[in-house]
C-alpha cells in the first residue's frame, strides 16, 4: 500500500532488501507488467544501462508515442513524463520521484508567459520542450534540441516570434537563423555555469580535442565550440569524428554513453565555474536511482497526471512538431 509519508515525499523510500537484484528485479517488474522505462543521457549510467530505450528528449517522446506497452516508467525529469502523458493518456506513466523538475522550465510560470503572448500581439509562440503543459497549451509549436533549428526555419522569414523559455538556445537560433525572435529570459542552472576559463584550459592541455556544446550553454561558450548540438547530436559527432578528445560542455551523463560507443576516444567533462565538483550534474535528473525505479514499478506510483483540457490544449504543438521532425 502506498504510505502517505511517499506521497508527501514524492517517491518510494521502502527499504529493499539486500539480497534483491535491483536491475533483475527492475527487469522482472517490466516483462511482468508490460511496462517500458525511458531513460535520458543526463541519468545514471546505471539507469541508462537498465533502461529499455536511452535518448534525448525527441526521441523519447517519439517512443513514448509509438510503444505498446501499459506502463512507461520516464527517468528524466517531470516535463518529460508529463510529455509522455500528453501523447499516450491511455498509457499509465509513472516517474521515480516527482522532486525531478527542470530549473529551465521553472523559469517561466504559465500565466507569465499567456500576460506576456497578450502584450504582443500577432506573435506566433514557439517553446522549447523544456516547459510545463500549462506553458505548452499557450504555444503554437513545441521544439527540442534536436530540430528546433528546422522547426524555427520552416516559419516565414518575417513572422513575429516569442522564443521560449530559454535565451541561450534562442540566441543561438537566432544566430543561425538569422531571425530577431523575442526571447524569454530563462535558463538551465547547469548549462548557464559551465566555465569558458576551464575550457580555454582544458583546449591548450589537449589542443587537438574538439569542444562539444549543448545550445543552452552561455553564448561565450558556443564561442568555443567545434560544434553545438543536442545531446543525440553530440554523440553522433562524437562517434563519427576522427579526433581522439573531446571536450564535453553539457550533463556530464552522456559521457555514459559516449564512452560506450566511442571506446577508443576520451571525453573531458567542462567543469562549472563555482564550487568544488569537478563534473556538472543536473540533481534533478540525478533524483533517479535504481532504488526509487524498483519501488516505482512495484507500487506504480508516482503516477502523472493531468487534467484532461490541459492535456488536449498541449497536444496540439507538440504533434506539430512530431509532425515537422518524421
Ligand atoms: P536534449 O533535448 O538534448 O535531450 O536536452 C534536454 C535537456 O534537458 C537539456 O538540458
Ligand atoms: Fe532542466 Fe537543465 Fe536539468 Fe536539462 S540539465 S533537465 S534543462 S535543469
Amino acid at each position: 500500500m502506498i504510505k502517505q509519508e511517499w506521497i508527501d515525499k514524492g517517491y518510494i523510500d521502502e527499504a529493499i532488501p539486500a539480497d534483491v537484484d535491483l536491475k533483475a528485479g527492475i527487469r522482472r517488474l517490466c516483462e511482468e507488467k508490460n511496462a517500458v522505462v525511458l531513460a535520458h543521457y543526463y541519468t545514471d549510467g546505471d539507469i541508462q544501462d537498465v533502461a529499455d530505450f536511452v535518448g534525448d528528449s525527441l526521441a523519447l517522446a517519439q517512443i513514448a508515442e509509438k510503444t505498446t506497452a501499459d506502463i512507461l516508467v520516464m527517468c528524466g525529469v517531470h516535463f518529460m513524463a508529463e510529455t509522455n502523458k500528453i501523447l499516450s493518456p491511455e498509457k499509465k506513466v509513472l516517474i521515480p520521484d516527482l522532486n525531478a523538475g527542470c530549473s529551465l522550465a521553472e523559469s517561466c510560470p504559465a500565466e507569465e508567459l499567456a500576460k506576456f503572448k497578450a502584450e504582443h500581439p500577432g506573435y506566433k509562440v514557439v517553446a522549447y520542450v523544456n516547459t510545463s503543459a500549462a506553458v505548452k497549451a499557450h504555444t503554437d509549436i513545441v521544439v527540442t534540441s534536436t530540430n528546433a533549428r528546422a522547426i524555427v526555419e520552416s516559419f516565414p522569414k518575417d513572422e513575429k516570434i516569442i522564443f521560449a523559455p530559454d535565451k541561450n538556445l534562442g540566441g543561438y537560433l537566432n544566430a543561425v537563423t538569422h531571425r530577431n525572435m523575442l526571447l524569454w529570459n530563462g535558463g538551465c542552472h547547469v548549462h548557464e555555469q559551465f566555465s569558458i576559463e576551464k575550457i580555454v584550459e582544458l583546449k591548450a592541455a589537449h589542443p587537438d580535442a574538439k569542444v562539444l556544446a549543448h545550445p543552452e550553454c552561455k553564448s561565450g561558450v558556443l564561442a568555443l565550440a567545434d560544434f553545438i548540438g543536442s545531446t543525440a547530436a553530440i554523440l553522433t559527432y562524437a562517434e563519427k569524428s576522427d579526433a581522439a578528445e573531446f571536450i564535453v560542455a553539457t550533463e556530464s551523463g552522456i559521457l555514459h554513453e559516449m564512452m560506450k560507443r566511442c571506446p577508443g576516444k576520451r571525453f573531458l567533462p567542462v567543469p562549472p565555474s563555482t564550487g568544488p565538483c569537478a563534473c556538472n550534474e543536473c540533481g534533478f535528473m540525478r533524483l533517479n536511482t535504481l532504488e526509487k525505479l524498483y519501488n516505482t514499478l512495484k507500487y506504480e506510483w508516482p503516477v502523472v497526471e493531468l487534467d484532461e483540457e490541459l492535456r488536449i490544449a498541449a497536444k496540439k504543438p507538440i504533434v506539430r512538431m512530431l509532425e515537422l521532425s518524421k
